[in-house]
């Protein structure tokens, strides 16, 4: 059966996944390649409804478990409409954050159990995962600098919050170096795309 190829955009705030997301897709579609891209949370209509609920400032009282399920929930529903239909009749899927987030923001943000979140991940993807991850590292006050003043409920968390995200995701990298690649982005956006472009071209070539 073809198969597509699914990557994914990881890293903290302000760390240039959007950005790089869009450059990618934009090269992909000129060279004449099916690339679907998409963000979580959010995608399709029920998971940007969830995603409101999220990153709403005013739901104050939200708590830890509600939170993993809400981001879980709009997972599953994008896995199930969107990217497994998508990687079945081969396209590339770009996604803007996975899995790895509920991971990190989650369960190394708030100190929450690993296997549960990553077992409750499993049932939410129906195991679907990503041939490469990128993880876009950037020292945690720079991505906040650059990610501005209008926070979410998410961003406005505590600088330490932010640094367990950070070391979560370079935690992920280490144990499974097979799929992630990291990429420092101390540096400019076009110098960084060319680094993003060869992962995905030999991501492309391998398949
Ligand atoms: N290499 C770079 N150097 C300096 N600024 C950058 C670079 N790449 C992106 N930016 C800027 O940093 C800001 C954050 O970038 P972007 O929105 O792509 O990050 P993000 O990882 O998607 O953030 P978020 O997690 O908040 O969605 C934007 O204003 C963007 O223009
Ligand atoms: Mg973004």
């Amino acid at each position: 059966m073809k198969k597509g190829l699914f990557i994914t955009f990881e890293g903290s705030e302000g760390s240039g996944k959007s950005t790089q997301i869009a450059l990618i897709e934009t090269e992909l579609k000129k060279k004449g390649l099916d690339v679907l891209l998409i963000r979580e949370p959010g995608g399709v209509k029920i998971s940007e409804l969830i995603r409101k609920v999220l990153l709403d400032v005013k739901n104050t009282e939200m708590n830890n478990e509600c939170e993993v399920l809400l981001y879980m929930a709009a997972r599953a529903q994008l896995v199930g409409e969107v990217i497994r239909p998508a990687l079945a009749c081969g396209k590339v899927v770009l996604c803007d954050r996975f899995l790895d987030s509920t991971i990190v923001y989650q369960g190394y943000g708030h100190g929450m159990d690993l296997k549960t979140i990553q077992d409750i991940g499993a049932f939410s993807t129906q195991k679907v995962r990503p041939d490469m991850t990128l993880l876009f590292d950037i020292e945690t006050e720079e991505g906040l600098r650059r990610a501005g003043q209008n926070k979410d409920r998410i961003e406005q968390r505590s600088l330490d919050y932010h640094k367990r995200v950070r070391s979560g995701y370079l935690q992920l990298a280490k144990e499974d170096p097979g799929r992630f690649r990291v990429i420092r982005v101390d540096r400019g956006k076009e110098e960084i795309f060319q680094e993003v472009k060869a992962h995905i071209e030999h991501c492309l070539s391998q398949q």
